[in-house]
């Protein structure tokens, strides 16, 4: 791939001096401009995308959508989804897409079709989903299906917690699902404590199948069934494997037949669309896994497609770069106010922080701007009572994304309108704040005195002008479910362009596994270590005396 200094181009100068000339821009004044809500918002099917309240107007969109032409990013989308090995640190391609396209055409990786073999790996999922949804596979007792333990990390896990979490309202209720993750043997403990062998089956999810924390949770569910079933042929019906390295699923001890294949150019924090689902199918069945699929299609079709002006995911992303780049935002919140997505911006720290935490250019040098932000949040309203104060009032600019559906699955009472009112309420008060003459006003008219009015008006003025985004969705369907992920995902993949980082390597993430794999030795008897720094040795020689009770 190209390497582009974005910091370089016309664009960045333009939006440098455009960030001065607007320093004062305030929100309110913008949203007064004529039909700025139908100008500044997008619709997909039942998905509003409002980005109204934000800082930016027609010439600042217009600088960012240069950027992205200058960084080339039409070239960019293209070379992803005409399977162009992009991933150049792995040498791999990036095709994710590839698993949810829905076209009937052809989606070549070198030269040959991947469909066909997509296709394969779906119909031994529909076939596999089908007997777990419907409780016709039956344990080693004949006694069928009832709990589904994922054992993964990462990618391999995140996902379909965070989509059988969203999707519950479709879930075989008579199936209970547990994820392990967790190399802490709690994790594990809890979640078997809840299961009888006979009916559990395993999932073990890792695409390179190596990794530490994934193999000795595996290793000690096989022991824990064992124990009980004292048969090893049992453990054909009990495990399954989700994964790209089939020597190891077999030196395992899985049947090959138990194992669903993917592939090297499906990045694991990308991983969901794929066999990597098949927790997500068994629990609400393959139709709506299908329909999740459908969603993210409809998505990747209107990335593709889209003018930049029109384009969803290229909005959020420029708007982000506006935010972080040119107003020194360094963290984003995603604030589902949807109680089933509660995994959601957790899901999303990975999908983007994996992504774009990266320091150094797709040419190897130290980047001179600002890349990934960081990404944090939780459900509305629960957020507002633990960290708003800060998005509010604190020192830190905080872009959110509210997201909310229209329709409840749960619609008891006036609960639904109630959330409603807060997420409407939010983004209205984060963008208009309150003026000193506004609480002043207020003060008097309560009757306090002139002192205590003097004392308490500064902390009860807001500045307001914070940006958020909207996304109003009809109800949380697996389709829409599956328009939202790829609306991240897309987005991400859009700031990595931009940015000139390689979005789909993940290096960060090894030296520490590299010094863990040296520690765990030293770990066992009791000599002194002293083969590491000060501190380092004195927490491990620390711990050693501690263990013994
Ligand atoms: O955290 C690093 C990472 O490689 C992630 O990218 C990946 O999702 C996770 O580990 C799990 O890897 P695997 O699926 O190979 O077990």
């Amino acid at each position: 791939m190209y390497s582009i200094n974005p910091s370089k181009t016309d664009a960045w100068s333009r939006l440098t001096q455009l960030a001065s000339t607007y320093k004062d821009l305030r929100i309110t004044d913008l949203l007064e401009e004529n039909e700025r809500f139908e100008r500044y918002s997008l619709t997909l099917e039942d998905m509003l995308l409002d980005f109204s309240k934000n800082r930016v107007n027609d010439d600042i969109l217009k600088a960012l959508r240069d950027l992205a032409e200058e960084t080339e990013l039409h070239a960019a989308i293209e070379s992803m989804f005409a399977g162009k090995r992009i991933n150049e640190t792995e040498n791999r391609a990036v095709l994710h897409t590839a698993l949810r396209n829905q076209s009937g055409h052809a989606v070549y990786f070198e030269g040959e079709d991947v469909m066909p073999e997509i296709k394969a790996v779906l119909n031994q999922m529909k076939s596999f989903a089908d007997q777990i949804y419907q409780q016709k596979w039956l344990g080693y007792t004949g006694k069928p299906i009832k709990s589904l333990v994922n054992i993964g990390i990462g990618g391999s896990d995140l996902g379909p917690v965070m989509v059988t979490e969203a999707l519950k309202a479709y879930q075989n209720r008579n199936l209970e699902i547990h994820f392990v993750s967790n190399v802490d043997g709690t994790h594990l403990a809890e979640a078997l404590a809840k299961c009888d062998p006979e009916t559990t089956l395993f999932f073990i999810a890792s695409k390179t199948f190596t990794t530490q924390e994934t193999m000795t949770n595996a290793h000690s569910a096989r022991d824990w069934f064992l124990t009980q079933a004292k048969d090893q042929a049992a453990v054909a019906k009990h495990f399954v494997a989700l994964s790209t390295n089939a020597e190891a699923v077999t030196e395992f001890g899985i049947d090959p037949k138990n194992m669903f294949a993917f592939w090297d150019w499906v990045g694991g924090r990308y991983s969901l669309w794929s066999a990597i689902g098949l927790p997500i199918a068994c629990a609400i069945g393959f139709e709506n896994f299908e329909k999740l699929l459908g969603g993210a299609f409809a998505m990747d079709e209107h990335f593709r497609h889209s003018m930049f002006d029109r384009n969803m995911p290229v909005i959020l992303a420029l708007i982000g770069i506006w935010n972080t780049n040119f107003l020194g935002a360094s963290s984003e919140a995603i604030l589902p106010y949807n109680q089933y997505m509660h995994r959601f911006a957790a899901y999303f720290q990975q999908g983007n922080m994996e992504s774009n935490g990266k320091y150094v250019s797709r040419s190897g040098e130290k980047v001179n701007y600002t890349t990934g932000p960081i990404i944090w949040g939780e459900p509305g309203t629960n957020g507002q009572h633990a960290f708003y104060q800060l998005i509010h009032q604190g020192t830190h600019l905080i872009p959110c994304d509210f997201i909310a559906p229209a329709i409840s699955q749960n619609p008891i009472g006036d609960h639904h309108e109630k959330l409603l009112s807060n997420f409407f309420a939010q983004t209205e008060a984060l963008a208009k704040g309150k003026s000193e003459q506004e609480v002043l006003s207020e003060l008097k008219a309560s009757g306090m005195s002139e002192a205590e009015i003097e004392k308490v008006l500064p902390h009860k003025v807001f500045e307001g002008n914070r940006p958020t985004n909207s996304i109003l969705i009809k109800k949380l369907t697996p389709r829409s479910l599956g328009m939202l992920i790829a609306l991240y995902e897309h987005k991400i993949f859009v700031q990595g362009v931009i940015w000139n980082i390689f979005s789909f390597d993940q290096w960060g993430v090894e030296l520490g596994k590299v010094l863990a794999k040296k520690i765990l030795p030293e770990l066992s008897g009791d000599e002194e270590v002293s083969s590491h720094d000060g501190s380092t040795n004195g927490l491990i020689n620390a711990y050693k005396k501690m263990r013994k009770g």
